[in-house]
């Protein structure tokens, strides 16, 4: 364990969706993906953890952990329950919470589209339908004209890639469609809205004069896909090529590569953000793998490295490699938007966080501009397909009666937020033989 620093402008925070913790809505996509019955153990996002009615209870949780900015999403379904129809309750529901968040010093990131969706929106043909996205940006309109003054700082989407892998290339997230064409059509459905919605958000900004430099960005999940062998190489390449690169490729510039670039459309080149939002978490080898029954190529697990709880190799060098490799082509600052590990029982988070801010910080120390890291989650929350059964969170939630229970490594987070680094000291007050182990 080694000490570093990332710098007094540096900031740290935390994430959250409001799918995942806001509890109590049955108009977006998830909940009635939960009803369908396509959650590891039936649990049902209605409930989560409650946050809607416990946001000031939850912005404690932040003050504890002296966090200087935090990264939240809107729930569009709650925002315009009926197409073109906005609820003004839920809109003063949000001013609120940011607002709290702003009075505490907290700087908001605030997502747009965090993987759910109204129920109408899907029921119209979501993105499937060209038209369909003047939707999203009437609502993002409605949305910025009314947080504007608060909200300097937006994320458009939230792992694009994800999104429109999981949901329309191999099914497993609503909509489930299981279609190359539609995906590929999908991509570039968000691509092109997501370069006008940052266009607008600046526009609206500066028409009213809001306080703040307007950052726009959107939140790429980058893996690492590395291989062993001549064969998986180029495999590793195609799977990176289709998960990285098309995406961010489209959002950061607007440009379509191929094969989105035979849908026509993504000719205009210039830069569609203000800094690069990169959610990493885990490194995949790619490898043909022999298996009597099956010969196929897969993901397979570095032997020689730990495991979060869901299997995923921990590999703190990733972030490294995924910042530079994007900083040094698009030179734009960078926010690590989403890193975390599920781990109940808490005995690797806290090498994890340190291990990841190690390697921020020794690129820092190389001229690459990270600003900002927020570690995923504030406390354990519903999980998408894995429902309840993962613990990404820095405190314990316990779902049946919503207490919240700080982890160690939530003591050791505030510490490091509030020194923006690890000191020798701390070191010594968290560590046994040089391991945060517990
Ligand atoms: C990234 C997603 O944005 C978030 O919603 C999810 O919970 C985490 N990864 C952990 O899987």
């Amino acid at each position: 364990m080694v000490t570093f620093k990332l710098g007094d402008q540096f900031m740290l925070g935390t994430a959250t969706s409001s799918a995942q913790i806001e509890g109590g809505d049955t108009n977006n996509t998830w909940y009635k993906w939960c009803l369908e019955g396509h959650i590891k153990d039936s649990s049902n996002c209605i409930n989560a953890c409650d946050h809607w009615n416990r946001v000031e209870q939850d912005t404690e949780l932040l003050k504890n952990l002296n966090v200087q900015t935090h990264r939240m999403s809107l729930e569009w379904s709650r925002i315009e329950p009926f197409p073109g129809e906005f609820s003004e309750e839920a809109m003063k529901h949000y001013r609120d919470e940011i607002r709290l968040l702003v009075k505490n010093n907290i700087k908001p990131l605030v997502t747009l589209h965090h993987f759910s969706e109204p129920i109408w929106f899907q029921d119209m043909g979501g993105w499937k339908k060209p038209f369909n996205c003047e939707y999203f940006i009437r609502y993002v309109r409605y949305v910025v004209e009314n947080l504007g003054d608060l909200v300097s700082d937006w994320v458009t989407f939230n792992e694009p890639n994800v999104y429109t892998s999981m949901g329309y290339l191999i099914g497993i997230f609503p909509p489930g469609e299981r279609n190359i064409i539609e995906s590929l059509k999908v991509m570039a459905q968000i691509i092109n809205t997501h370069v006008r919605v940052y266009k607008l958000i600046h526009e609206i900004r500066r028409e009213h004069n809001f306080n703040g430099k307007t950052m726009v960005g959107c939140a790429m999940h980058l893996r690492v896909f590395d291989a062993i062998t001549a064969t998986g190489k180029m495999v590793a390449k195609a799977v990176n090529y289709y998960f990285n690169e098309l995406l961010m490729v489209g959002t950061t510039t607007g440009r379509f590569l191929f094969p989105l670039s035979l849908m026509g459309g993504g000719d205009k080149k210039g830069i569609y953000v203000d800094f690069l939002g990169i959610n990493y978490y885990t490194r995949n080898i790619v490898e043909f793998v022999f298996d009597p029954s099956q010969y196929f190529y897969l993901f397979v697990n570095d032997r020689s490295l730990g495991k979060s709880d869901l299997g995923w190799d921990i590999y703190p060098e990733g972030i490294y490699r995924v910042c530079k490799k994007y900083y040094d082509r698009y030179r734009l600052p960078i926010f690590t938007t989403e890193n975390g590990i599920s781990d109940r029982k808490d005995n690797k988070r806290p090498d994890f966080i340190a291990d990841h801010l190690y390697y921020i910080a020794k690129a820092i120390t190389e001229g690459i501009q990270i600003e900002r890291y927020y570690y995923w989650t504030l406390m354990d929350n519903f999980e998408w397909l894995e429902g309840e059964t993962t613990s990404f969170g820095l405190y314990e939630c316990n779902f049946k009666t919503q207490e919240r229970t700080a982890r160690k490594s939530a003591q050791l987070y505030a510490d490091i937020c509030k020194n923006k680094g690890l000191t020798k000291d701390m070191i010594e007050k968290f560590s046994k033989s040089g391991h945060f182990t517990w």
